[in-house]
């Protein structure tokens, strides 16, 4: 079966501390964004794909994907899960049946491997549910108290870092998220929502190296991992 794809591609990159949105940075010759969507256009089974953009973005029309066809472009919004919404609501008018499946993954993790994402579409297929791409915890973790010391240590085993992309059926995802943003939910990704509407998420192992571009030291060591492997 064929997917859906949304890229919410409207923040601002603060932590970057660049003079762009770090999405549109240059990384081995493109930019971050059309790395990011390469992943997914790519891909035999994507059926079409919606990329959140601010309102005022000058850029992308200077990309070399801004006129293709699959891609519909809507605008962004205060937060990601604002963005994302904004995007279900033109799959909605494209088409998207309750049942599809929809893959929602930040533009600012360029370094997607065609492994991991034909991965989570391979061990979600059958899911009731759906889930994520994910990370196990590496490090001890230790829970702080509000004098800066350390009051316990956590069970690392159960704690993961949850990645993207995240991959639900349209409808419930479409309804979890807007009902949660009514209620005034903090939703900082798709999983959240539909935590909250009482699903279990299933979490799929990914690989650590799809990590999100937050800071500069993060782009350093992606375009020096890339060199070292062309
Ligand atoms: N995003 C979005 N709309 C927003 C905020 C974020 O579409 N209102 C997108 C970003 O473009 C990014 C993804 O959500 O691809 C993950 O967010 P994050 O890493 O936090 O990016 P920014 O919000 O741009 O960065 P920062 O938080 O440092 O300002
Ligand atoms: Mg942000």
């Amino acid at each position: 079966p064929e997917f859906w794809a949304v890229i919410p591609a409207a923040g601002i990159g603060s932590r970057m501390r660049a003079d762009r949105p770090k999405q549109y940075l240059e990384l081995a010759g493109r930019t971050i964004l059309e790395h990011t969507l390469g992943c997914f256009l790519d891909h035999p089974r994507l059926r079409r794909l919606v990329v959140s953009l601010a309102a005022d973005d000058p850029w992308w029309p200077g990309l070399a994907c801004a006129g293709d066809p699959r891609i519909e472009r809507v605008a962004g919004g205060k937060e990601r899960a604002d963005s994302v919404l904004n995007a279900l609501a033109r799959l909605a008018e494209l088409g998207a049946g309750d049942d599809d499946w929809v893959l929602v993954h930040d533009a600012a993790r360029p370094n997607l491997s065609a492994f991991d994402l034909d991965l989570l579409l391979a061990e979600l297929a059958d899911d009731p549910v759906g889930g994520l791409l994910a990370v196990p915890a590496r490090d001890t973790l230790k829970r702080a108290g509000p004098d800066g010391r350390v009051r316990e240590t956590v069970d690392r085993s159960v704690i993961w870092q949850a990645y993207t992309p995240q991959m639900f059926r349209f409808a419930a995802l479409y309804r979890a998220l807007s009902d949660a943003l009514v209620a005034g939910v903090a939703i900082t990704d798709e999983a959240s929502a539909l935590e909250w509407a009482g699903q279990a998420p299933r979490l799929v192992e990914g690989r650590a190296d799809n990590l999100k571009i937050t800071r500069p030291e993060d782009l350093d060591w992606l375009r020096q991992r890339w060199a070292d492997r062309h």
